[in-house]
């Protein structure tokens, strides 16, 4: 009954495709949710918005930042003392980079800052390498 398994070390190249196929399908499941993004879709998502490596910073910097800024949230939104808001996966912030009516703002994205938390991350990922290009690299965060 064991012969079989034990004619197919883990290490081969079966294994690591149904490996490979597993972490897909968890990727498949896990994303029904649509506000929190899994950081698996988003590193896909990340990647094939060019972020990887943007600049210097590596996909894993891009993921981390994400996380400690929302927690994968798109629709995240905190309003600060100052009257400005954060918004969204990377918490860019309405004084400098959106415009959202209220203040004057410099809005240097050229984009509303409800573009920023939607779950489409196109706007927030191009004002995100904005900032990256613009300021001192992730020191915005
Ligand atoms: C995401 O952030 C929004 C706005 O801050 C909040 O209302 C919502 O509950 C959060 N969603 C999750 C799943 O945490």
């Amino acid at each position: 009954m064991f012969q079989i398994f034990n004619n197919v070390p883990p290490s081969t190249g079966l294994g690591m495709k149904a490996a490979g196929t597993l972490a897909l399908m968890g990727c498949l499941i896990a994303a029904v949710e649509p506000k929190l993004y899994t950081r698996c879709k988003l590193a896909k998502i990340f990647s094939r918005a060019g972020l990887d490596n943007y600049r210097g910073f590596s996909l894993g910097n891009w993921i981390c930042m994400a996380y400690y800024e929302s927690h994968y949230n798109t629709t995240a939104q905190t309003d600060l003392e100052d009257g400005s808001t954060d918004y969204g996966i990377f918490q860019i912030n309405s004084y400098t980079w959106c415009r959202h009516a209220k203040l004057q703002e410099k809005n240097h994205c050229h984009v509303a800052c409800s573009a920023l938390i939607t779950d489409d991350l196109t706007d927030a990922i191009i004002c995100a390498k904005k900032i990256v290009k613009e300021t001192d690299g992730m020191n915005y965060w």
